[in-house]
């Protein structure tokens, strides 16, 4: 027998699946995006939740939905339109791979999501958490999806301590209550998000206490499948990210056919630009024209740069 069919008996299955449908049904957060069953507005949901909190996401999404509701009108519409509703959600390459996505969508499936898992993954921006996701909520595939915190309940619950990739997957895709996966994967995010919380989980609370692998062996306390706290993250102030949020920031601010020379760029993020920084401002306009999130033009020798059309 493998370690993955000794994680959980097949008995405690099914018992566990109700008791978190249950909890579910009590303590389901109120989101805007719970409910839909339209796949674009389920797609548009993931790609925001991916890098997104979540009260964040809930605040822009309607917005969002309300400037392009199909994926038709997003698809009609210019980078520079869609880069504008995107304002305060960050990464906005995201945003301009859920265009890409939207193009392909009307282009090549006929303005249909695909629900076939290998031209989901063709769209840029979806990588295997997010088709998941999309499978499970837009389309009922009986799939796990595994974000940080359905990993973190299951490894906890299921083994007590850090497993492989594959083996948590094994044991995830068993745990899935069949027809039922979208109310299943969206309660193991929420019990996630709010009882079993990576560094202060409600073990004396838990409807899953008694068939907690991580409680038996009480290293729940200590959240000993949660990543170590790590080294502290490179500070987002002055970083590259940072930069390039604020250059696309203030292209967001221009109409679309105005552009702004590289030089006032630089002077309005830096008092006392080196020549150094001119360099650098070059480089990054030119990444972010690579990434789709600007226009580069030279005018008589001068860089000029403005929202991408
Ligand atoms: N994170 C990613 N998808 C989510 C969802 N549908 N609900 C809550 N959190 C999420």
């Amino acid at each position: 027998m493998s370690q993955i069919d000794d994680a959980l008996p097949l008995s405690a299955l099914s018992e566990i699946q109700s008791r978190v449908l249950d909890w579910y049904a009590v303590n389901r957060r109120k989101l805007p995006w719970r409910g839909a069953n339209d796949p674009y507005a389920i797609l548009v949901s993931e790609v925001m939740l991916q890098q997104t909190g979540v009260e964040r996401v809930a605040a822009m999404y309607e917005h969002f939905l309300d400037a392009f509701p199909t994926f038709e009108a997003l698809a009609a519409a210019e980078r520079w339109q869609v880069l504008r509703a995107w304002a305060g959600l960050g990464y906005n390459r995201r945003a301009v791979h859920l265009h890409q996505s939207a193009r392909i969508v009307v282009r090549d499936h006929g303005g249909k999501l695909p629900s076939d898992p290998t031209l989901l993954r063709r769209l840029p921006g979806l990588g295997p958490y997010t088709v998941a996701a999309i499978l499970s909520f837009a389309f009922q595939y009986d799939v796990p999806a595994l974000d940080t915190n359905v990993r973190r309940v299951i490894e906890r619950l299921a083994f007590g301590r850090p497993v492989s990739d594959a083996t948590l997957k094994a044991t995830a895709t068993r745990l899935v209550p069949a027809g039922r996966s979208a109310d299943w994967n969206q309660a193991l995010m929420d019990f996630g998000a709010t009882h079993c919380t990576a560094t202060n989980p409600r073990c004396p609370s838990c409807p899953l206490a008694d068939l907690c692998a991580a409680l038996e062996s009480d290293r729940a306390r200590a959240a000993p499948t949660a990543k170590k706290v790590a080294e502290r993250p490179e500070p987002y102030r002055g970083s590259r990210r940072f930069y390039r949020g604020q250059i696309v920031a203030r292209l967001r601010d221009l109409s679309p056919e105005i552009s702004i020379s590289a030089d006032d760029l630089l002077r309005s993020l830096k008092a006392d630009p080196t020549p150094a920084d001119v360099h650098w401002i070059e480089e990054l306009l030119n990444e972010l024209a690579a990434d789709g999130l600007a226009q580069v033009t030279r005018v008589n020798g001068e860089l000029r740069v403005s929202l991408p059309r």
